[in-house]
C-alpha cells in the first residue's frame, strides 16, 4: 500500500485542523481529542488506521499507543485495514431488518460478489455490517462516509452505486 512508502505527517493544513481541536480541551486533557484526531487521521491515510498512524496519533497526543489500538478497535467506524474508497456500512440491527436490510446487505452482495469485510478488486468498495445507526425510523439504512442514505431499496442501492462509481474520490467522516 501506499501508506506505507509515504511519511507519516499530516498536512499542515491537517495539524491547523489538530492544533484548533486541542485548544477545546484543558491542559493535561488533551487525551480528550483521540477520537477527533483519529477522523482526521484516518481522512488523511488513505481512510484506515495502520499501526504506524496510530503510534502517530499517540505521539501527538503524548499518549501510549495501546491507548490508541484500544479506542481505535473497539469503534466499527475506524477501519484497521485497507478499504475500498467507498465504505458501505449497512445497519443490520432489528427495525432496519426489519423493514429490509438483509435484502438490500445480500443485493450488494451479489451485485459486487463480496461479502462483509472484504473489498472489491477494483479497489471501490468495502462491505460492512455495522450496528444501529441510530436512523432506526427511516430504514433501511447505509452509512457511506459521513452521509446516511435511507429508506434504501435494492433498486435504490443500484442508484447509489452507479453514482459512486462515477464520482470515484474516497468517503471520509470528515
Ligand atoms: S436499526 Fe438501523 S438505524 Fe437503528
Amino acid at each position: 500500500m501506499e501508506i506505507e512508502t509515504r511519511e507519516i505527517r499530516f498536512s499542515e493544513e491537517r495539524l491547523a485542523e489538530v492544533r484548533q481541536i486541542l485548544q477545546r480541551y484543558p491542559e493535561g486533557r488533551q487525551k480528550s481529542a483521540l477520537l477527533p484526531l483519529l477522523h482526521i487521521a484516518q481522512a488523511e491515510f488513505d481512510n484506515w488506521l495502520s499501526p504506524d498512524v496510530m503510534d502517530y496519533v499517540a505521539g501527538l497526543l503524548d499518549i501510549e499507543p495501546i491507548e490508541v489500538y484500544e479506542v481505535a478497535s473497539f469503534y466499527t467506524m475506524f477501519n484497521l485495514r485497507p478499504v475500498g474508497k467507498y465504505v458501505l456500512e449497512i445497519c443490520r440491527t432489528g427495525p432496519c431488518c426489519l423493514v429490509g436490510a438483509e435484502k438490500v446487505q445480500a443485493h450488494i452482495e451479489e451485485k459486487l460478489g463480496i461479502k462483509p469485510g472484504e473489498t472489491t478488486p477494483d479497489g471501490m468498495f468495502t462491505l460492512k455490517p455495522v450496528e444501529c445507526l441510530a436512523a432506526c425510523g427511516f430504514g433501511p439504512v447505509m452509512q457511506v462516509g459521513a452521509t446516511y442514505y435511507e429508506k434504501l431499496t435494492p433498486e435504490r442501492t443500484d442508484e447509489l452505486l452507479e453514482r459512486f462509481r462515477n464520482e470515484n474520490k474516497r468517503a471520509t467522516y470528515c
